[in-house]
């Protein structure tokens, strides 16, 4: 008799149908990638899952091969959009057909939801090739992005520059975040990040996503000490920032950097963010990491003067019209 072939299929189950001990070493083996390619402490991230898997209040999907977890997906939805918040097939599993298989019972698992109109998607730790075919691509936008990254000497050898508008560069504080919003919606008007991320296109977004930066850890641990606001000399108002954040003990993540319209190409954002490199570089970072769309040509130029190298690439997919 011929041999069987042992190529059990992987099966999507629901998150809440797992315990802590199911995700556990899935968990410690991404808290390790996290860690390799992206010089990021997904600890405290991962003991937040545990909490959330322990009450059943994570939402998405696992795969199971036999009887050990080989990925996940878990999502959020926030009114009509849902956000699909982490991503990840262990190692040995990482075929695209897994990947895939993950991602289109999540992604289905989200349109379902009643009144579901937009899912957004930034997936860093996705192995498959970008340009190969994503579940329900008739309702999807792919933009891809780079995950970039700049040593310490580089950052501290930066020059300063005068930029060529009066401005004065202070310490961010909690006083100034509705005009940040104010100006992160202006700064993304029209913007290819405000197709990626919604939020970007309205006051009420921007301070949503502001909140989510200044607040909570997803992105980091927020520097108040690193995230440096410009404001115009002429009108008293804020008109560029650079928000920093740690995303381990040595290494830095610029959160955002955006500079008003009228004030661009004034060497305004260089400078905003070579304070912010200099002041995580003082709080301990010997790295400062950033991600940033492959077709936002003006940022890339400005984080290459400055010595960002590109370490990564992944896509941010977003479905609409399903
Ligand atoms: C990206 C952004 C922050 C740059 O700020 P800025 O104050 O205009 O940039 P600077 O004047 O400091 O530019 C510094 C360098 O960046 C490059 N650069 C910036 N804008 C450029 C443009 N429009 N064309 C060509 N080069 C540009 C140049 O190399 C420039 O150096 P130089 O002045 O010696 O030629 C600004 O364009 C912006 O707010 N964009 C919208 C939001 C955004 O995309 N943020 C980044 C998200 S990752």
């Amino acid at each position: 008799m011929a041999a069987r072939l042992d190529v059990a299929l992987p099966e999507v189950v629901e998150l809440g149908a797992l315990t802590v001990r199911d995700l556990d070493p899935l968990l410690a083996e991404e808290i390790g990638v996290w860690e390799q390619r992206f010089a990021w402490d997904f600890r405290p991230s991962a003991d937040l899952l545990r909490r959330f898997v322990q009450i059943q209040s994570l939402y998405g999907y696992a795969l199971i091969s036999r009887t050990s977890v080989i990925g996940y997906a878990y999502y959020v939805c926030e009114g009509r959009k849902g956000l699909i918040g982490d991503f990840y097939v262990r190692r040995e599993f990482a075929t695209p057909a897994h990947e895939m298989m993950l991602l289109g019972a999540t992604v289905q698992g989200l349109m379902l939801v009643s009144g579901m109109r937009r899912i957004e998607s930034q997936l860093m730790l996705l192995r498959a090739p970008l340009n190969q075919p994503f579940p329900f691509s008739r309702h999807l936008t792919r933009h891809d992005r780079y995950f970039m990254e700049v040593n310490r000497e580089a950052a501290i050898a930066l020059p300063a520059k005068t930029p060529a508008v009066r401005v004065k560069l202070l310490p961010w504080t909690e006083r100034y975040q509705e005009e940040i919003a104010h100006l992160v919606s202006a700064a993304y008007r029209g913007h290819v990040d405000s197709e990626i991320n919604d939020q970007y296109r309205t006051i009420p977004g921007a301070r949503h996503f502001l909140t989510n930066i200044v607040k909570y850890p997803g992105c980091g641990n927020f520097s108040q000490h690193a995230s440096v606001i410009a404001v115009d000399d002429n009108t008293g108002r804020v008109c560029g920032v650079c928000l920093a954040s740690l995303v381990s003990a040595h290494s830095g993540h610029i959160t955002q950097l955006c500079i008003l319209p009228a004030l661009r190409q004034a060497r305004l954002g260089y400078e905003l963010l070579r304070q912010s490199l200099l002041r995580l570089v003082e709080a301990g970072c010997t790295s400062v990491s950033l991600t940033v769309t492959c077709s936002n040509v003006d940022a890339i130029r400005l984080y290459e003067s400055v010595g960002f190298r590109t370490l990564n690439t992944f896509p941010a997919l977003v479905w609409e019209g399903f």
